[in-house]
């Protein structure tokens, strides 16, 4: 049987990490990966492919970026004729939550081949994240659900999904982490930076309600100035186009090209606190009990606030939160095995 297990941007590269290595022996099923090209730069795709041992894709569709409606309707076009042409698969794995996760489910469930949504359920109730309309309408056409946490379960529920579909598999993504935790405990990131354990600070942003304003960016930027520590800021290429005209910068923060998994995993597990906008990095920062400020409203993995090491901000409360850190616990299930489960769940139903 062949799984088409679908990636297109670098939050996705970690979830079917795991996945691909758990199933690349089975005798019972052949794994294809199909990369949409929506990230294609080499510090945004190749460079995760390199650190987790993936080969190159399958199937290389080509998409690259536009507008939401050309990102989603060109890999939408390229992935049908994929599969009507070329590789028909038994099933198609989709997951969280980019425009290639609504694309290739809405193309795929046209032409009648089964979806599977791994890290299905997650909500943030707030329409305006274009992430929010990817989640609910994967959810509302997939056939099989993959929840990291209880409260993705109930979510499902509420929106009349059949329990019976539903997996509660835990978080694929510590799959990655002790995948490469060796790696990641020898690197010292943080030494090349000239900075002291714990004693430093990683900041991400790339939410376009957060960057793609000028005056924005800037006011968060002159909200961190403030914190009495480093600041090492990774740039997501969203980000860089506003950053580049913004003078001066702060002093305590040092900008650098994104980078790889295990040089960024490093600097994340040494620091003394993340502030950042990225879905992941909350649930990640929750498994190493790092303090993570979330620069947002609302957040579709609640269990990281009232469980785990979250808390959300803003630039009005951000001096204040900081100096209130959050460590809590790790929830059910984010354990590294959520790829042994979904194997599981998937040699039953095949
Ligand atoms: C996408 C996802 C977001 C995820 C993020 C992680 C959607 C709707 N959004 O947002 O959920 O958190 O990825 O990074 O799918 N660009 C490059 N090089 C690249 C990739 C992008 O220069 O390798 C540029 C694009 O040309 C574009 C901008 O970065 O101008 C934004 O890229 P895009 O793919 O539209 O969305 P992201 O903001 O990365």
């Amino acid at each position: 049987k062949t799984i088409h297990l679908i990636c297109a941007a670098r939050p996705n590269f970690m979830k079917i990490a795991p996945l691909y290595h758990a199933l690349k022996n089975e005798p019972w099923c052949v794994p294809e990966i199909v990369h949409t090209g929506q990230h294609y730069d080499y510090q945004m795709s190749q460079s995760f492919f390199d650190d987790f041992g993936l080969p190159s894709a399958n199937h290389y569709l080509g998409g690259g970026s536009g507008t939401h409606a050309e990102q989603t309707a060109q890999t939408m076009i390229a992935y049908e004729k994929l599969c009507l042409e070329k590789s028909r698969p038994d099933l198609v794995v989709v997951v969280g939550d980019v425009n290639a996760t609504l694309a290739c489910s809405i193309a795929a469930k046209k032409i009648h081949l089964p979806v599977a949504h791994l890290e299905a359920g997650l909500r943030s109730f707030d329409r305006t994240m274009p992430e929010e309309i990817n989640r609910v309408v994967t959810d509302s056409i997939s056939d099989c659900f993959w929840t990291t946490s209880e409260d993705a379960d109930e979510n499902l529920k509420k929106e009349g999904i059949n329990p019976e579909h539903i997996y509660l598999v835990g978080n694929i993504m510590i799959d990655t982490y002790c995948m490469m935790k060796e790696k990641i405990e020898k690197s010292d990131a943080y030494k090349t930076f000239g900075l002291k354990k714990k004693e430093y600070i990683i900041l991400t942003l790339h939410r376009p309600v957060n960057v793609d304003v000028k005056e924005t960016l800037e006011s968060i930027l002159n909200t961190v100035e403030q914190i009495d520590l480093p600041i090492i800021f990774p740039v997501h290429p969203r980000t860089r186009k506003n950053l580049d005209v913004i003078h001066p910068l702060p002093q305590n923060i040092t900008l650098c090209e994104p980078l790889g998994y295990v040089d960024f995993m490093s600097l994340v597990s040494n620091s003394s606190s993340v502030i950042s906008d990225s879905g992941g990095i909350q649930e990640e920062t929750t498994y190493l009990g790092i303090p993570c400020f979330t620069m947002r409203n609302t957040t579709e993995r609640p269990i990281t606030v009232t469980m785990g090491s979250n808390q959300l901000v803003s630039v009005d409360n951000l001096l204040e939160k900081i100096k209130h850190p959050q460590t809590g616990s790790i929830p059910p299930l984010w354990d590294g095995k959520a790829a042994g489960r979904i194997k599981q769940v998937l040699k039953s139903a095949l």
